[in-house]
């Protein structure tokens, strides 16, 4: 197995990787899977992510197969970090890790400063795994508002 890890690459996300992506979503982010929360268009998330910063859009990759994501964006002021997700059958072997070190090394290089990201509440896995990698919990509560069309969505 870790020579199969050695072989990984990461690299800027390609429109030829959108359904491999989306297969890779749908697994790692349940909300994908539902029917009710239509505000989780994963084919339109990568549609705005390819119109904003596309240049922040890894993935990870196993010779041809796509086995990790990760998105950031830079605002100026402050980054932040999206979509990080391994292929189940491929996790507690760095590549998360890996992730998060080029986007942050991405973001670093453009100048920006500090990094945000946010995990829902009830996911203590993905909490370790970030504290593991040296972040740490600010004292704020986190606001929303969706704009647009889903703006009477009220929840999610
Ligand atoms: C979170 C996620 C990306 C981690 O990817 P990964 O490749 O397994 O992470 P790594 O192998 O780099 O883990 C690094 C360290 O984080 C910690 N960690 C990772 N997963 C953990 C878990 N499930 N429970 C506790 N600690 C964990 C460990 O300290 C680990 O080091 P170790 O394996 O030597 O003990 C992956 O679990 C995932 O895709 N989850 C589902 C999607 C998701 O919720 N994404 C986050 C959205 S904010």
């Amino acid at each position: 197995m870790m020579s199969t890890i050695a072989a990984l690459s990461i690299r800027r996300f390609d429109a030829r990787d959108t359904d491999a992506v989306i297969a890779l979503w749908q697994q790692a982010f349940p909300e994908y899977r539902d029917a009710t929360k239509p505000q989780r268009n994963p084919r339109l998330s990568i549609a705005n992510k390819l119109a904003t910063q596309p240049e922040l859009f890894f993935v990870a990759v196993l010779g041809e197969r796509v086995v990790g994501t990760v998105m950031g964006g830079y605002d100026g002021h402050r980054g932040w970090l999206y979509s990080l997700a391994v292929d189940e059958s491929l996790r507690r072997h760095g590549i998360g890790s890996r992730l998060v070190a080029h986007v942050e090394a991405a973001l670093t290089a453009l100048g920006c400063p500090k990094l945000n990201l946010q995990v829902l509440s009830a996911k203590n896995d993905v909490r370790a795994f970030y504290e593991a990698l040296g972040y740490r919990a600010d004292e704020v509560v986190s606001f929303g508002k969706r704009l647009g069309e889903l703006a009477d969505s009220s929840r999610g």
